[in-house]
């Protein structure tokens, strides 16, 4: 491994250091300090491409044996436990299920309406597949009977507000790696993946409450690439409801070619199709936004956007008919974006 190449993978640390500023503070000075860490950055340069980055890192450390207290305690960490921790890097991968995401996927839901069969590709768990099965608050709104999962939501704009809860009459899930949650090791890894921080308790709550609601009425998963699978998938959907195929936060792990792919088979199947992703991940959801998309998602429903969303699911800004405004050249990230599509790190 070159100097260069270590300061590339140091840089990509230095980003994180912002990145994660406000949400995890510990995470972003564990990043500074690996930055500036030699050792740790030799141990990062072992591992494959991809399996390098700050989320991954910090993760495993935390499943392994708690967040390290300081840049100290970290490269202690890392050197003295460094084949269990290759390991785990090796084997595991970010894909945080966060079932808040469930709060701006409703009103979608709601305006399909009817019998639906979700079919929710990188469904990691499959936390995003139960809408039915948690209570919402809209602006202090309730909907739906109270549950353990009950998540709260802001919202602006004509939001189509469902005066009840989804009839969901199947649960499918592909993903690359399903993970289980009747399975300790895939729940402790579910755990490890949340960020310590300001709202981290409500997360790790709302979590392990949401993995108690699966695991009593577990989802069918399908292990696979999304593309591949959701032919066996839409099979399962039983006579009479309306299939709906359904990501979040799924498309920027998704190399550009095989994104290309899955638009283009959902396009031509005769599914309903809601997706909440970074603006533009879905040809024609990057127009700008009035104010800018910021770190916002887009909520789109066979393709048309609908909605900016917050990416854990606790705001709603509804459009208003033809709210996104022109196109200003350069300004659409549909064709700004790098090949990876990727704006922030993958978590
Ligand atoms: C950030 S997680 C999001 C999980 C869930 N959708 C949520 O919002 O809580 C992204 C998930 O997509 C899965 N994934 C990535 N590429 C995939 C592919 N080509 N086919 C199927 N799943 C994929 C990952 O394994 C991971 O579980």
């Amino acid at each position: 491994m070159t100097d260069q190449e270590l300061e590339r993978l140091a840089q990509g640390y230095r980003a994180f250091v912002s990145e994660a500023a406000v949400e995890s503070p510990v995470y972003s000075g564990l990043a500074a300090a690996v930055a500036g860490d030699r050792d740790v950055l030799r141990f990062l340069a072992g591992l494959p491409p991809g399996r390098r980055q700050p989320t991954l890192l910090f993760a495993a450390l935390r499943f392994l044996g708690g967040v390290p207290a300081d840049g100290a305690a970290l490269h202690e960490r890392v050197l003295s436990d460094s084949q269990r921790l290759d390991a785990t890097m090796r084997a595991r991968a970010t894909q945080t299920n966060e079932p808040a995401r469930c709060a701006a996927l409703l009103p979608a839901l709601a305006t399909i309406g009817g019998s639906l069969a979700l079919v929710e590709v990188g469904t990691s768990a499959g936390l995003c597949l139960y809408p039915d099965r948690y209570s919402y608050e809209y602006d202090g709104r309730p909907v739906g009977p109270r549950q353990d999962v009950h998540l709260r939501c802001t919202t602006s704009g004509p939001v189509p507000l469902p005066s009840g809860l989804p009839q969901v009459v199947a649960r499918i899930g592909i993903d690359l790696n399903p993970l289980d949650v009747t399975d300790p090791d895939d729940r402790a890894w579910l755990r490890a993946l949340v960020w310590p921080g300001p709202v981290e308790s409500e997360r790790l709550q709302r979590l392990d409450a949401a993995a108690a609601v699966a695991a009593l009425d577990p989802p069918v998963l399908l292990a696979g690439d999304l593309v591949e699978r959701l032919p066996a998938a839409l099979a399962l959907v039983p006579a009479g409801a309306t299939p709906v195929v359904l990501h979040t936060a799924v498309l920027p792990y998704v190399p550009e070619d095989r994104r290309t792919a899955f638009v283009e088979q959902v396009r031509g199947l005769p599914v309903r199709w809601v997706a909440q992703e970074g603006a533009g991940m879905v040809p024609g959801t990057g127009r700008q936004f009035r104010g800018g998309w910021g770190p916002y998602f887009v909520l789109s429903i066979d393709g048309r956007p609908v909605a900016r969303t917050a990416p854990h699911g606790g705001r709603i800004d509804w459009l208003d008919e033809g709210s996104p405004g022109p196109v200003r050249p350069g300004a659409d990230p549909d064709r700004s974006r790098g090949s990876s599509g990727r704006t922030r790190s993958p978590r």
